[in-house]
């Protein structure tokens, strides 16, 4: 292992995909990324071209290795990690998907959802899987596929094609064929995955009408998935981890103990807490698999807004009101407030802690004295808005206080986001020093699985703080805000069925 010092993740999000090599202290020597298209053949639906994410993965490898100044020989293992839920189904002698990969916010599969709800599946899927019977995990995009693609069914049926998320897409190429695997954590997302027995659910796969054998192998997060083919890089590499991107996050927080969460302001919006050896279940969230490590099981509890940077990314490519991302935080710092204005993104329906597949984005309170500045600053209040519904969630019972809030993802290097979400909770918001927490969690998985860290203690140590923001608001300002924010959102719910 002499001179394998560096280790690369693979973060392939939902709207591009991120190569990043660490080195040991956890700096970055080098990384490239590349957006990939998002198509919409109908109103709320989201699809993606798995073999586009695939060829962007490995270019943007290259490109990382190159950028790094490193030899691929250098490369201790490599980290996967992934948007999760997403589905692909493909044809295990071409490699061919059958059809595009069904993104986790696409809402084509709701019929067949409600299906399953009237035939009583809800409380069964809730003990077993953890999940909120909803489009937007895994399981309906499945038997959606095999039904809409002729034959597909039956060819899957005679074990001729293979299911994976994103990770399992990915892994699978990169071996050539030779790994059909997802770790815990992706595959606590599908709604198959009994999270109690460890376990794909036989049951509710029959009820589903999903055939198990096109579902992958479940390992540890640090396992081993693997060696890539030795031509796509130019020398073989081992895979040696594996996470959904918000668990690897909490991962790469070094959120550890349990009661500690983070929360990630990437497409999606993504608050995960680790619940430690036991799962946690809470009215309007989701239990999850925080990770497998070296044979042991951590849960999470979790909140996730479906529309969070994709507000942004709204603003930017359908609104065109922004040329970037980062012209927010500019444009925003024009005006004191929104004036009014509230922005609900609830562009693919609601997720937590609302779970209404039927609502619709928003604007209200355009006044005549409304400018652009207070458009695309109700868009950015909207991330810290929805974070805000969430952390509610969590903490409604009163077992659960939260004090402060680790964030990360794109959107926190804008400091009018982390003030205004700290302001609006009335909680201090701690910005590391490295905000690519996914990527940073999937190097820490597999230099773990590799022997490049010896444990998440030393991991532990190398997490820091950027900088702390803590509230300012008048209480009674931001209890009115809130206000506002809550009432636009009940307009928008069942919008899509009126
Ligand atoms: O569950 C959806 C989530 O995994 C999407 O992550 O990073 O693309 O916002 P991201």
């Amino acid at each position: 292992m002499m001179g394998k010092k560096y280790i690369m993740a693979l973060d392939a999000g939902t709207t591009g995909v991120r190569a990043i090599i660490f080195g040991k202290t956890g700096c970055i020597i080098g990384d490239a990324s590349r957006e990939f298209a998002q198509i919409f053949p109908k109103p709320g639906w989201v699809e993606h071209d798995a073999a586009e994410i695939l060829e962007s993965q490995i270019e943007v490898a290259r490109q990382a290795i190159n950028k790094a100044g490193i030899c691929p020989e250098e490369i201790r293992a490599i980290g996967v990690t992934n948007q999760r839920e997403s589905a692909v189904i493909w044809d295990k002698s071409t490699g061919k998907p059958v059809y595009n990969a069904i993104c986790w916010q696409s809402r084509q599969t709701a019929e067949i959802v409600e299906k399953w709800v009237e035939s009583g599946l809800t409380d069964e899927i809730r003990e077993k899987t953890g999940l909120v019977i909803d489009a937007y995990f895994s399981a309906s995009k499945i038997p959606w596929i095999l039904s809409e693609v002729s034959g597909a069914r039956q060819r899957a049926e005679n074990g001729e094609l293979l299911f994976g998320t994103i990770d399992t897409w990915l892994i699978w190429n990169l071996t050539g064929g030779k790994s059909h695997l997802t770790d815990y954590s992706n595959a606590s997302r599908t709604m198959l995955y009994n999270i109690v027995k460890m376990d794909w659910d036989e049951e509710l796969c029959r009820k589903m009408d999903i055939p198990m054998a096109i579902l992958p192998r479940v390992i540890d997060s640090n396992g081993d998935y693997g060696t890539t083919k030795a031509a796509l890089f130019g020398a073989e590499i081992p895979i040696r981890g594996d996470a959904g991107d918000q668990q690897a996050a909490l991962f790469g927080q070094a959120c550890f103990k349990p009661g500690m969460a983070k929360n990630t302001f990437g497409t999606a919006g993504v608050y995960v807490m680790n619940t430690g050896d036991k799962p946690l279940f809470k009215e309007g969230l989701t239990t999850t698999i925080a990770w497998g490590l070296n044979g042991k099981i951590s849960y999470g509890l979790e909140g996730v807004i479906f529309i969070s940077g994709a507000a942004i990314q709204w603003l930017r490519d359908e609104a065109k009101i922004i040329y970037t991302a980062a012209d927010t935080e500019w444009y925003g710092f024009m005006v004191p407030d929104t004036g009014g204005v509230y922005l609900v993104p609830a562009f693919v329906g609601l997720c937590a802690p609302y779970w209404d597949m039927y609502a619709r984005g928003m604007i209200i309170g355009i006044t005549r004295g409304t400018t652009r500045n207070h458009l695309i600053r109700a868009g950015l209040e909207a991330l810290a808005y929805q974070t805000k519904d969430i952390i509610n969630a969590v903490m409604k019972d009163g077992t659960i206080a939260i004090t402060e809030l680790r964030v990360d993802g794109g959107a926190v290097k804008n400091s009018l986001l982390c003030q205004f979400q700290s302001d609006i909770l009335g909680v201090k918001v701690i910005r590391p020093k490295i905000t690519e927490m996914t990527a940073l969690g999937a190097a820490y998985l597999a230099g773990l699985g590799s022997g490049l860290w010896a444990s998440t203690d030393e991991i532990a140590e190398q997490w820091e703080v950027d900088k702390e923001f803590q509230p300012e608001m008048a209480p009674e300002y931001r209890d009115n805000l809130y206000h506002g924010w809550q009432e636009a959102v009940k307009l928008t719910r069942g919008w899509a069925n009126k």
